[in-house]
């Protein structure tokens, strides 16, 4: 009932030789931080493994030492908090399954890690759902702290909609509609769920180049090795 196929988006990274545009992919890190971190964890994520595709090392450094870290135990056998450092995860907003419930009136907000390749259509229907929402066909009743997304099974999701325009400023300069954010937030998202894309398609064309040269020196022995018998029986014929 009530859903909507995501049109297919013409979307450049996923070219079999274009890579992620870095830019898009930093703007889409700042979009998830400013706007989706709230509510959604990308546990499989660590900072280091952002270097270099959306910030520097420094930059990340710092980055990561703003947040609280619970560790331990230590020698006393006490947890202690810390500065975050590169090698932890980014942080993710509930202690466990209970508290992200309680604070989304039952519903709960998935890990993003692997969003792209959990639902049909990946990216398409990221877009479509962050870009989806309107008011519900008239007769429609909607729950309360349910609201209208024709893209989302049944129709009524228990996440509000999250992007405005100009909801995050990017340093960029880019225009930070709505549209633009959920382009850069899914490239975001593509990047966490498939962060080896780029270097999968690098040594993708490798292989077919290297195979391709295989094949044609194959041909090129076969009808060598095989060119005495071949003449031979042509004048036999004759
Ligand atoms: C569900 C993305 C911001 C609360 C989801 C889903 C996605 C998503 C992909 C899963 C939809 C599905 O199951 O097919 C995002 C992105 C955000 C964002 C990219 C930032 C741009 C937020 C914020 C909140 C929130 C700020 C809290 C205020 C939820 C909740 C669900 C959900 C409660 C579960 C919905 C349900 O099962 O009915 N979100 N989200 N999200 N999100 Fe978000």
């Amino acid at each position: 009932d009530d859903i909507l196929h995501s049109p297919s988006y013409p979307w450049e990274h996923l070219g079999l030789v274009s890579s992620y545009d870095c830019a898009a992919l930093r703007r889409g890190f700042q979009v998830y931080r400013q706007v989706c971190a709230t509510c959604h964890s990308i546990q499989r994520v660590h900072y280091r493994e952002l270097v270099g595709v959306t910030h520097t090392a420094a930059e990340l450094v710092a980055m990561a030492s703003e947040v609280d870290v619970m560790d331990g135990p230590n020698d006393e056998g006490e947890m202690f908090e810390r500065p975050g450092k590169l090698s932890d995860p980014l942080p993710k907003p509930y202690q466990n399954e209970e508290q992200g419930r309680l604070a989304n009136g039952g519903a709960l907000p998935p890990d993003l890690s692997l969003m792209v390749k959990a639902r049909h259509s990946g990216q398409d229907y990221l877009f479509s759902l962050l870009t989806g929402y309107c008011d519900p066909p008239a007769g429609k009743s909607m729950l309360p702290g349910l609201y209208y997304n024709p893209y989302f099974p049944g129709g009524a999701i228990a996440m509000p909609p999250p992007l405005n325009d100009d909801g995050v400023e990017y340093e960029d300069g880019t225009p930070a509609t709505i549209s633009q954010q959920a382009r850069d937030v899914v490239q975001f998202l593509n990047w966490c769920a498939e962060p080896e894309a780029d270097a999968r398609k690098k040594d993708a064309l490798t292989y077919m180049l290297v195979l391709g040269f295989t094949a044609v020196m194959t041909g090129y022995y076969k009808r060598f090795r095989w060119s005495t018998f071949k003449t031979r029986s042509i004048s036999y014929v004759k």
